[in-house]
């Protein structure tokens, strides 16, 4: 089978209702970036910041994988596929994808803001206790903080990611600015004539040459996707 990498970020899970970022009305417009997803923000009220996750965390809870997710779960059919997000939420996972390379953490999990990567800190929450109340501890007694690895915060599953990129056969992007260090530079490492698939209502800028751009929204992106990829194995 060939191996298929997708990258994806706040558009793939636009159409479950999840705002972008940087789009007009995108998150960041409403809540300062800086207050609650720096590393500098974290120290300056960590209760803020726990607040605004328990919010996105609410919301998650209720939302569904949409049509692009789905679409990208029934393509491990044909290929190998892994998908390497920027996003925290667990909608890959939900929508049956079997390998997933969570670049900046998970939602749904917490750790201990002394030893973030620290395994035996990290705790799932569950859909009927997913709070951090203020001043709740994590395993070590640490604040308990969002397991999401903020600005200003090392990315430590980028080695991974980038090795995966770079034995892939065909990449693929969904729904990323490309404005976000260090995942916005794994499409170096594909490797030369690797066919490389951008899918995005918007223009995307990026310098790397030769990219099928299908400007369309995740869903319908994908639907074409899959023709385009399985259409005659179908
Ligand atoms: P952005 O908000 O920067 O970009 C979202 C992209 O999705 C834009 O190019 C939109 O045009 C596109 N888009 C909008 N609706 C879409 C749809 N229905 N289908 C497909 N695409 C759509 O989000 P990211 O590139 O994911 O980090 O941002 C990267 C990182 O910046 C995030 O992981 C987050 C943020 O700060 C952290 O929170 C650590």
């Amino acid at each position: 089978m060939k191996k298929l990498v997708v990258l994806t970020g706040a558009g793939m899970s636009a159409e479950s209702g999840f705002s972008t970022f940087r789009d007009a009305g995108g998150l960041w417009e409403k809540y300062p970036v800086e207050q609650v997803a720096s590393h500098d923000g974290w120290l300056a009220d960590p209760e803020l910041v726990n607040r605004f996750y328990n919010g996105l965390r609410r919301q998650l809870i209720e939302a569904r994988p949409n049509r692009g997710h789905e679409l990208l779960a029934a393509l491990e059919q044909h290929f190998e596929v892994t998908v390497v997000t920027q996003n925290v939420d667990n909608l890959h996972e939900r929508a049956g994808s079997s390998r997933v390379i969570h670049l900046h953490g998970e939602l749904m999990k917490v750790t201990s803001s002394r030893d973030v990567d620290n395994p035996h800190c990290i705790e799932e929450l569950s859909a009927d206790n997913y709070e951090v109340q203020p001043g709740q501890k994590a395993k070590d007694g640490s604040l308990m903080r969002p397991y999401i690895v903020f600005f200003q915060e090392a990315v430590p599953m980028i080695e991974t990611a980038a090795r995966e990129v770079s034995s892939a056969d065909i990449f693929v992007v969904i729904g990323s600015s490309l404005q976000v260090y260090p995942a916005a530079g794994l499409l170096h490492y594909v490797r030369p004539g690797v066919p490389v698939y951008l899918i995005d209502p918007q223009p995307v800028s990026t310098s790397v040459e030769g990219i099928t751009f299908l400007r369309k929204k995740a869903s319908e992106g994908m639907e074409e996707l899959t023709q385009l990829l399985c259409g005659r194995q179908e």
